[in-house]
């Protein structure tokens, strides 16, 4: 909440918030026109959230803003003041990747990587308000997220598998049980 305010030598006001990323709690001096993306890269050292092209067209910033995907370069830091936000850092659980990276992985829907955050984040929000979406309603949650590289198929594909539960593509378990009986 913003409860305090210093003016820095430059005469600059400075406000003093508090981000609760991922589960931990941030305390926070930033200037009123500071930029989320900026305060969780530079300030948290969450770098994890991506810088595409600051305008919200690109979705490489994206993180969630009390369970919603949002642009963060798009979001001002004191608009996050006393909320949750989960960026990219807080999806793997004890190491372990969340079914979406996993798949992301498996079925091959990563190349640069450069949208990857952004898009499992959106895929994520996608999957926690509807656990079996379909095709179409999977591309229309990824549609902010450009990825210069993929195409989307394999990351349509991998979100869907992820909200089926199959991590592992067929044709990947049926060539390592081929290597193993060789
Ligand atoms: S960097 Fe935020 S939408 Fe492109
Ligand atoms: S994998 Fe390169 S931008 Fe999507």
């Amino acid at each position: 909440m913003l409860n305090q305010t210093i003016t820095d030598n430059e005469g600059v006001k400075r406000y003093l918030i508090t981000l609760n990323v991922n589960g931990d709690t941030h305390t926070v001096l930033v200037k009123g026109n500071a930029i989320l993306a900026n305060v969780l890269r530079d300030e948290l050292n969450l770098t994890g959230t991506k810088k595409g092209c600051e305008l919200g067209d690109c979705g490489s910033c994206t993180v969630l803003l009390e369970g919603k995907p949002v642009d963060s370069c798009m979001v001002l830091a004191m608009e996050a003041d006393g909320r949750e936000i989960t960026t990219i850092e807080g999806v793997a659980v004890n190491s372990k990747l969340d079914a979406v990276q996993e798949a992301m992985l498996n079925y091959t829907a990563v190349q640069c990587g450069y949208c990857t955050p952004g898009m499992v984040l959106s895929a994520k929000a996608l999957l926690t308000r509807n656990p079996h979406p379909t095709e179409p309603e999977v591309r229309e949650a990824i549609s902010g997220n450009l990825c210069r590289c993929t195409g989307y198929v394999h990351i349509v594909e991998a979100v869907m598998a992820a909200s089926e539960g199959r991590l592992v593509p067929e044709d990947y378990k049926s060539s390592k049980a081929e290597g193993e009986s060789a």
